[in-house]
Order: C-alpha cells, then structure tokens, then sequence
C-alpha cells in the first residue's frame, strides 16, 4: 500500500519561519529595497566592491595574511565589515571612521566567532550535542548574541553544521556530531538564538551557518582535505544540517576550504548557487572562509589572484574574507551584474539589521554590564552538567561523596586555561575556576581535596606545543618521575581518586587533526600506576572529539566524558561528581577502538555480507575486521544516569494516515533524572539502499524517581523517507524496522508495514 504520494522536503517543512527574512514583511521590503536603490545609484564600482570586502583586524588571526591600513580603506568605501576586533569602545570608534570620514557613511558589520559563548563560555559545539537539548542550543545562542552584541559584534561566524564521522578532524568539536538529524536540529536552534526572530533587536546578531560543505568529511580527517562522496550521500548525510539552518533563517553562509567534486566550494557554482539559492531559495549572503580566495590558486583551478576572483563571483560568492580580491574586478562590465547582487545581499543584511538607522547600536557603553553576568554564567553552568557523559559506573561508585579525601591528579586538573575548548576568543580565563577550585568549593567543610599535577600532557614537547597554542601552555618542567612519584604519594593518602585527562583546548579546534586517538602516552602511564594503589579511580576525559578508551574501560570503575564544558566547568563538574546532578549526557558520535575505524557511523550500510546478527567479531568473507570488532566501544547515543530507565514494550498504532509508535519509560531508581528516548529506523528494501539504522527522533524527558511518562513518535512522511541522488524526496514504503530505546544500539524493534 502506498502512504505517501508526494514528494516533499525531509527534516524541512517548508512552513518552518524563516524569521531573518520574514520580519520584513511585504510593505517593509519594498521600503528596504527603494533605500538600497537608491543608496546603491550613488555608489560607484569600488564602493560597492568594498562591501563585498572583509579583511580582518584585530590581534587574533587565523591565518598568514593580515590587512593593512584598515582605517584609510574604510574612508575610502572599500571595507564592508571587519572581523575579530573586540570592545565596544574600538568597534564604536572604527564605525565612526565608516559613518563620519567615509562619502556615503554605509556602517560596517562587525563579524567574530562566537563559536560557543562569548565571555561566558558554553561547552563546545559537540558536547552541547550530547545533551540533545534543543533549547540548550539555542539558549547558548541567545547569551552568546546578547553578550557579544553588547560588546559591538553584529555578525558571529556559527553554527558549523558540517556533520563528521571521523574524530582524527580536529574541528569534531566545533559541530554537533555525526548525525544529520542531531546536527540539524542543533544547528536551526542555534540560528534562531543568534536572530530571534527580530533581527532589528539590538540583541540580535547575524549567524553564519558554516562550511558550506562537506567540510566534516575532509579525507583522512586530515585539515583543509578533499570531501568527495556521493550526490546521494550529500543529500541524505551532509546536506541536511546547512538546510535546516537556512529554513530557519540563517542571514549568512560561509563556503567551505574543502573541495567538492574537485571545485573547490569557495567557487562551486552547483553548492553556491544552484543547491543554496535555487533549490533551498537562500536569501542571505555568502562570505568565504579565511583567504580562500586567494587559494584558489593553491587548489590549482586559478592561474593567478584576478582568475581566483572572477571564479568566485560568478559561482556565487558575495563577500571575499581577507584576500581582498574582488577589486581585481573592477574593469571587467561583464562582473556588473554579479557585483550589484553581492553588494545588494550585504546592504540587505545591514538594513535588516537596522544599522541604518543606529549604526551605533551595537556599541552603548552601559550595556557591557550585560556580560559575564551571574545569569549567564548560571545558564553556561546548567548547560555544561547536561553535556557530561557517564561512560561507565560499576558498582555505583558515582556520585561521591563530599565528605571522602578525594585525590585531584592530572594535568586538566588545576589548569584555568583549558577549561573553555577551542573557539573561546572572547573568553577571559583568569576568571574561570580551575576544577581543583571548583571541588574544593564543593566539599568545603565537608571533604578534602587533595591535588597532584601528576604528568604533562604529553611526554612530547614538541607535540605538546602544538595542542597548547594561543597562550595554553601547561607544562612542567619535573621530570615524569618526579611527577609520578608526587602523584602516587598523593593517591595513597585519599579514598578516592579523580583522574582529569585528556586532550587540552586546542588538542582538538581547527588544524589540531591526530593519527592517535588514544590517551597520550605519560597520561596512559600515569593511570596505569594509579590503578595500581588500589583505590578506586575515576576518569574525568576532557576530549574536543570521541576518542580510544580501551584500556580505561577495561580497568577503571568510572568515567564521565566532560569534552570541555566553558567558562563553569569546574562547577558543573563537581554538580555531576558529587550527584547534586545526575548525568543524562547521550554519545553525538561513537567513541571507536581504534582510530584504524575511523571514519565510522552507525548510519553504514549492510553490505552484501553482513556479519551474523549479534556477531561483533571476525568472520572470513564477512565485512569485519581481522584485528578489531567492528563495534564502536560506546555506540552512538550511549549514555548512563545514576538512575535506571525500564523502556516498556513499544506499540504501533499502523493509522492509515499517519502511523505511530509509543513508549512508556520508567525511573526505577531512586534519583529524579533525564532521559533521552531516541527513536530509528530502518528501510528494509529500498533503491537506492538505505542504511541499517537511522536516527529519526527523541525526546528528551524529565523524570521523577519512581515516575513513568509516555512517549509517542509520528512516523510520517519527514520521519521515513529520504532523497534519492538528486536530491529528491522518496516516498516511504514497503516495510520499515521501527527501533526505539535508550541509544542505538540497545532498541526494541517493531516492524512497521506501509
Ligand atoms: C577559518 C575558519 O575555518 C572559520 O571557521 C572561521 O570562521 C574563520 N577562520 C574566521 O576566523
């Protein structure tokens, strides 16, 4: 039988506000669009150039090029916006350089990356995934846009919506995982905090959905790489996340390093214009990613800088960030039109928002009162527990208890740097505790807190420097004997010890891709010795990416992944170590065992050899391993509570207009908590072939001890369909595997026939 007859877009229905651009309505629009006409019949060829120009000032670089001469070009109509300069009272005063030297006064857009926070510092991208809190995301955006519009930004460079199955890529931690439905979500909420749905709030700043794309599927996990794949992989895998962040609205785009069918995206006209403005009616503008302009000529598609230009404008690119390379252009008439769009689509971003009329708006002195406040910190803090993972407990050993000596050791353990993650340029360390400081204010009174560095971070300094930029630095010069011995006569005088390791900030962030996804070596040893005091050890693994625990779970008794919880971590922790919290963190990506599995999802397909069911292991001719199981060691979706959850029988309800399933969950445990019912599916046959199992719903549900609450998933036509290779919408039908439970792999199945 066949449910479904129409073809319609998946994750997106199109009723989704798009509030950047609906908030001028039809008479608005038409007043906004005489103001540009008639701005842009005064301006000449290199004015409207300027608009599209982005160089960057400010201390903080990402890159080789920086500009010179800012202000000059800025008087001169050449400068559109300018990046990464902090403070209300240099941003107040370069606007005015903009609105009072230049000829026809355009204010300039401010752009930062506000990637996760601003001087209250949320966790990164990827542990606000683990949550599955939709309204976390967004909230997050909402203080980052009030904190950072409060301090003259008008434009943050997020959300990153590339989806990534591959942990050796640093930037895992800028995105929200490896699935398209988890990322999407994530991704829409976050544009919808950054915007609202009034874009003329003084609060309100633009977002940028960003690599625009395949970024997180660069070869090799290596930074900058090739992303090739399938049409049909694009659509269903990677795709998904940029549209949705442009269903909800997203003002900017950001093409991606990477290339895509062997274009580079910066000039990819089939991404830029095609896919984005024809097919997902994209309205905003799109700004390139650092210098990638210019390194057109790098990737070989442009003999020199003017080629690299005139590629990128004709495939769609409206704002060059850095190369300053579009005023190559200004003799060639066949540019005009593009250069009227380009210019167009940014004056229509700064109309929006109402730079116009206040280009001062967002640089009020009084309002700077608004960051770092005990409210936002308060939001950062109760954020930052939902993201903790509880990877494993035996025998109940968390929560502690205040009054134990606790034995505090390693080299994330009284750091104040490396709290944050990576993507905290705004963020103010000095004011962040320390997770030493953070327990101690915990047990106070009540507990000892013992502390031990233990080792560095690596035995490599070289190594160690490198996952240690921009002014991280942590290492000791002791020798690790020295250290080690410390820590051990630490260990021996506690009850309990609590291991902080891992990857520092920037172990992880753009450019810090590993080969080695395991605890670094002096780390690994350190644990090895302490295991062997015979006390009790819980690992706190503060990690930017899932990373190999082999050995940990097989020999510690606890472990909460913490990725890098921002500016209150050190609180947030000690709520979850010591239960005035309990843990509700789910996996956004499975931890492998082995960075030899990479890349790897639960989204992969059967094969034409599966392994048995229930077989992990190595069969000849089967697809497995001959050296590893085929499993990740946590699978996607995982994670414990101090509670237990009882998933009663799911039941479907086969309506013929829309079919259910529903779910009853119960806390049978004694401590009110959290719980994430994840919903999959599987198409069984299917052309093209579908994978074996994909995410298509949650609900994340609170749940008192001894309390029950049922759940129910529609399995409509956005729950079970997907796009075929181009990119349109398959009806659902013929048999599906309908899977619900506590993460993927630990599901009841029911079949559902359409
Ligand atoms: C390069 C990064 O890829 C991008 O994400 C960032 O927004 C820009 N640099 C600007 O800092």
């Amino acid at each position: 039988m066949k449910l479904f007859n129409r073809i319609l877009p998946l994750f997106l229905p199109a009723s989704l506000a798009l509030c950047f651009f609906s908030c001028t309505r039809p008479a608005a629009e038409q007043t906004m669009n005489r103001f540009i006409d008639s701005l842009m019949s005064e301006m000449t060829l290199e004015e409207k150039i300027g608009q599209m120009n982005l160089p960057v000032t400010g201390s903080i670089v990402t890159g080789q090029a920086q500009s010179s001469d800012i202000a000059q070009q800025i008087r001169e109509g050449r400068v559109g916006g300018l990046f990464n300069l902090k403070g209300v009272e240099s941003i107040r005063e370069v606007q005015r350089i903009a609105v009072e030297e230049s000829r026809l006064g355009i204010p300039l857009l401010f752009g930062m990356d506000v990637i996760h926070g601003y001087e209250t510092v949320f966790p990164i991208p990827l542990a606000v995934a683990s949550s599955w809190d939709t309204l976390a995301a967004q909230t997050m955006a909402r203080v980052s846009a009030q904190e950072a519009s409060a301090d003259g930004i008008s434009w943050t460079f997020s959300p990153m919506a590339d989806v990534s199955c591959d942990a050796r890529w640093g930037r895992m931690s800028e995105g929200f995982g490896e699935d398209p439905l988890l990322c999407s979500k994530m991704v829409a909420a976050m544009v919808r905090g950054y915007q609202t749905d009034n874009l003329a709030d003084s609060t309100s700043i633009l977002s940028c959905v960003k690599h625009f794309a395949l970024y997180g599927a660069v070869e090799g996990g290596l930074e900058y790489n090739n992303a090739e794949m399938s049409r049909y992989r694009m659509y269903n895998d990677y795709f998904p996340p940029y549209r949705a962040a442009v269903e909800a609205g997203a003002a900017s785009v950001m093409a991606a390093f990477n290339t895509v069918e062997g274009i580079p995206a910066t000039c990819n006209k089939w991404l830029l214009t095609d896919i984005l403005r024809n097919e997902w009616n994209f309205q905003g503008f799109v700004v390139s990613d650092y210098t990638a302009v210019q390194e057109l000529r790098e990737h070989g598609v442009a003999a020199d800088k003017h080629e690299a230009a005139l590629l990128a404008l004709q495939a769609g690119l409206d704002m060059d960030m850095v190369s300053e390379a579009f005023f190559l252009l200004q003799d060639d008439k066949n540019m005009l039109p593009y250069i009227d769009k380009a210019c167009r689509r940014i004056l229509e971003a700064k109309y929006r928002l109402g730079l116009f009329d206040d280009p001062y708006r967002y640089c009020s002195r009084n309002r700077e009162e608004n960051i770092y406040t005990a409210q936002s910190r308060g939001e950062a803090r109760r954020i930052a527990r939902e993201t903790f993972v509880l990877l494993k407990n035996d025998n109940s050993l968390l929560p502690l208890k205040k009054n134990s000596t606790i034995a505090l050791i390693g080299p994330l353990a009284d750091t104040r740097a490396n709290m944050s993650g990576t993507w905290a340029v705004a963020a103010t360390p000095s004011r962040y505790k320390t997770l030493r400081e953070g327990l101690q204010d915990a047990v106070e009174g009540k507990g000892t807190v013992l502390y031990a560095k233990g080792c560095n971070l690596t035995s490599d300094p070289v190594l160690e420097a490198n996952a240690t930029m921009f002014g991280r630095e942590m290492r000791d010069p002791r020798s690790d004997e020295q250290m080690l011995k410390e820590a051990l006569s630490v260990a021996r005088k506690a009850d309990v010890i609590v291991a902080a390791m891992g990857e520092s900030s920037e172990y992880s962030g753009e450019c810090a891709c590993r080969t080695d996804l395991s605890m670094p070596d002096v780390q690994h040893d350190l644990l090895v010795e302490l295991k062997k005091t015979g006390k009790p050890v819980v690992l706190l693994n503060f990690s930017g990416r899932p990373v190999v625990l082999n050995w940990e779970a097989e020999n510690l008794p606890a472990i909460l992944q913490v990725w890098f919880g921002g500016s209150e971590t050190a609180d947030a922790v000690a709520d979850v170590l010591f239960g005035d919290y309990c843990p509700s963190g789910k996996l956004p990506a499975a931890f492998p065992r082995t960075v030899g599995q990479m890349p790897m999802t639960y989204r992969r397909f059967n094969t034409s050899r599966p392994l048995a069911d229930g077989k992990d292991t190595f069969s000849k001719y089967q697809s497995s391993y001959i050296d590893s199981p085929k499993s990740p060691l946590f699978p996607f979706g995982f994670g414990l509570s101090y509670t237990t959850f009882h998933y009663s029988s799911p039941v479907l309800q086969n309506s013929p207009t829309c079919p259910t399933v529903s779910i009853s969950v119960t806390n049978t445990g004694t401590r009110d908590a959290d719980e994430v019912v994840q919903l999959y599916i599987r198409d069984k046959v299917s052309m093209p072939a579908r994978p074996v199992q994909e995410l298509r719903g949650w609900q994340r549900l609170h749940l008192a001890a001894g309390e029950t609450k049922t759940v129910e998933f529609l399995l409509d036509v956005q729950t079970l369909g997907f796009y075929d290779q181009e990119g349109k919408a398959v009806k659902p039908e013929g048999e599906f595997e309908i899977m619900v439970g506590p993460d993927s792999k630990n599901v009841k199945t029911l079949t559902l026939s359409l």
